[in-house]
């Protein structure tokens, strides 16, 4: 029997493969933070669903092996994804969000996995050249937290975002942690677009002020340091969580609360940069 075997030239090597998926797509943003637990996933996912709100053709990839929670975001609990020959197709969200997650890929969501190695390389190579995104306007990446070997893997495997959002919360302890995030993201060559400060206040509707229940925000000293604009301040919403449980969007469902009009800020904010860089970068080019 003759085996025909595509010589080395013909053969898809993982850059190519990712360039391909990634070649209908116009923007790869990553949202990356220096710990867990500041609320990553739900500026990710919302951020997906303001973008795919103003009209875009949004994608949402969740890459946080630590405990991927975006597609709970989004009332995708428990859903699979349908895989092809021709790959996997990504689950459809809110606004006809297309959400591919590292939680797709584990047996149930109760069981947690404990990804080595070799088995994280090759399930992020599946979701970074396996996917059917189709043509996408933007792509919503949920980078794992810190800035260790894992993450750096990532960087050097994700040298395709356009940007990252960095996200922190109030309080001196996050000073430090998102210091080590900028400066990680700056040492792989991903360019910082802009700082979210989650949990940065919290709206009470019967008084009408804002209080700062985490402690004093830190972002301005940030921003000024970095020269990275602030995008957004989100405010805690206490009934976030019910929602979640529900299965409900917050954002789509009280699209007035000071949540969602912070992510509308957001999209502004990421709108007008993404804009300004392109205009100087063709003024650049033309001179
Ligand atoms: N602005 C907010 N208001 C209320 N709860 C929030 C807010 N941001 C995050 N949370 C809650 O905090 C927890 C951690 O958020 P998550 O986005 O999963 O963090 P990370 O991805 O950084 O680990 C979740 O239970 C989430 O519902
Ligand atoms: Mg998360």
């Amino acid at each position: 029997m003759r085996v025909n075997i595509p010589p080395v030239s013909q053969r898809d090597t993982l850059d190519t493969k990712i360039k391909k998926v990634f070649e209908s797509i116009g923007y790869r943003i990553a949202v990356l933070s220096g710990k867990g637990g500041v609320g990553k996933s739900l500026i990710a996912s919302y951020t997906a669903v303001a973008l795919s709100r103003r009209g875009f053709k949004v994608g949402l990839l969740d890459l946080d092996f630590h405990g991927p929670s975006s597609h709970l975001f989004l009332g995708l609990r428990s859903r699979r994804p349908a895989v092809s020959f021709s790959g996997i197709e990504p689950v459809e969200g809110p606004l006809g969000v297309k959400v591919m997650s590292i939680a797709f890929l584990t047996p149930d969501e109760e069981t947690p996995i404990i990804w080595r190695g070799p088995m994280k390389s090759s399930a992020i190579i599946q979701l970074l050249t396996e996917v059917n995104w189709g043509s996408l306007d933007f792509l919503v990446i949920d980078m794992p937290p810190g800035t260790g070997d894992e993450a750096l893997t990532l960087a050097q495997t994700v040298k395709y975002v356009d940007g990252v959002l960095i996200v922190t919360i109030p309080s001196t302890i996050a000073l430090g942690v998102v210091v080590r995030a900028i400066n990680f993201a700056k040492l792989v060559g991903m360019k910082p677009l802009g700082i979210v400060e989650n949990m940065s206040y919290f709206y009470c509707p019967e008084t009408e002020a804002k209080y700062s229940i985490f402690g004093n925000s830190s972002a301005e000293l940030i921003s000024k340091k970095f020269r990275i604009p602030i995008v957004a301040k989100i405010p805690v919403d206490p009934e976030l969580q019910t929602h979640i449980e529900n299965n409900n969007i917050l954002l789509l469902k009280k699209p007035d609360s000071p949540l969602a009009k912070a992510f509308d800020e957001l999209v502004d904010n990421l709108l007008n940069i993404l804009n300004s860089r392109k205009h100087s970068e063709n003024t650049s080019n033309s001179s």
